[in-house]
């Protein structure tokens, strides 16, 4: 039996720009991700049972389970689950390796911290670390490209869960390059609290949303240049004025009472305020770890907040925690 565990991060963007829709539907982008602290853990062991079993336990800031969304996951059909579509995928190239015998079975457990379909890249970031950890447990000897292109298949945010830092993204946003590498001594630590919202956000939904009123007057990308690539990169006080998401102005067409939150984490203190990818997600940025702790103590009273959650950036991307054998 071999067992692997691995982790990978959730994200916030710091900078999302969108371009009109592409003939296949998909949006070009330009976007600064920065990974979280905030981890999915991947657990899989190769099985006697042929086939991909995979059981997900979500957990709240405290370290209790999370109920309702352990139950909600279980719910979910194994196919649309991206750490099960990930082994998959590297089930059927072990088949063909040394590791064939071993192949035929294997199980995953999932443990989520990163919230879920709320534009913080949870799906993405549990695809990243079955990706490493399958790697791993076949003795596969894939490289780093590799990866990335077999994440990019299973979703536009997984290349940045792989790559974790603070990582320029165009294509899809599935074309990386790091910009800052994670906890690096050189990039200065930014301290957030994600106020997560009651209800859910589709991202087709919102794309669909920024097509009918905002492609037809989006400004051409570009990518950032080298001093606001240095501010992304620098403390709180230069990053805040950099903070921008083109998809939250439909976001909050779609969901008027998120600009409640964003107005009360302002006038809370913080920083400055952006929605985390397509959101629902607000990310309020905070001066330091404990000013965070003060914002998400007086935020999770508002109505408008399911749940403040504190996290910090930029944390490294999927790792390989663990490897048993026996
Ligand atoms: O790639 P992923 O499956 O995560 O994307 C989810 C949805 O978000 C897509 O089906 C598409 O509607 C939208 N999307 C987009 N342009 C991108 C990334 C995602 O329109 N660059």
């Amino acid at each position: 039996m071999r067992e692997v565990r691995a982790s990978a991060p959730g994200k916030v963007n710091l900078t999302l720009r969108v371009g009109p829709p592409n003939p296949d539907g998909y949006h070009p982008l330009v976007t600064v991700f920065e990974a979280l602290s905030l981890r999915e853990t991947v657990t899989v062991r190769t099985t006697k049972t042929p086939g991909v079993r995979v059981e997900t336990t979500a957990y709240l800031p405290d370290g209790r389970v999370d109920e309702a969304t352990t139950a909600a996951m279980a719910d979910l059909d194994p196919g649309s689950h991206l750490a099960v579509r990930a082994a998959r995928i590297l089930q059927r190239l072990a088949a063909a390796g040394p590791w064939a015998s071993t192949a035929a079975g294997v199980s995953i457990r999932v443990d989520k911290r990163v919230p879920v379909a709320g534009g913080m890249a949870g799906g993405s970031a549990d695809a990243a670390a079955a990706l490493v950890a399958c790697n791993q447990l076949w003795d596969l000897g894939l490289g780093a490209d590799q990866l990335q292109a077999i994440g990019r298949s299973l979703g536009a945010d997984v290349p940045a869960c792989l790559v974790g830092g603070i990582a320029l993204g165009t294509g899809r946003g599935d074309r990386m390059r790091v910009l800052a590498d994670g906890e690096a001594g050189d990039t200065s630590a930014h301290h957030w609290v994600m106020l997560l919202a009651h209800e859910g956000l589709s991202t087709p939904e919102v794309f669909r949303e920024f097509d009918r009123v905002d492609a037809a007057c989006a400004p051409g990308l570009v990518e950032p240049t080298p001093g606001e690539t240095r501010a992304l990169r620098s403390g709180p006080e230069e990053l805040s004025p950099r903070l921008v998401n083109d998809l939250q102005a439909p976001a909050l067409r779609l969901r008027p009472e998120l600009a409640r939150t964003m107005e009360a984490a302002r006038r809370a203190g913080a920083l400055a305020v952006t929605l985390s990818g397509s959101g629902p997600t607000v990310a309020a940025l905070a001066r330091d770890a404990e000013h965070a702790h003060d914002l998400a103590r007086a935020l999770e009273a508002e109505d408008t907040v399911a749940r403040a959650m504190c996290a910090s950036g930029p944390a490294h991307g999927a790792v390989v925690e663990e490897t048993e054998v026996s």
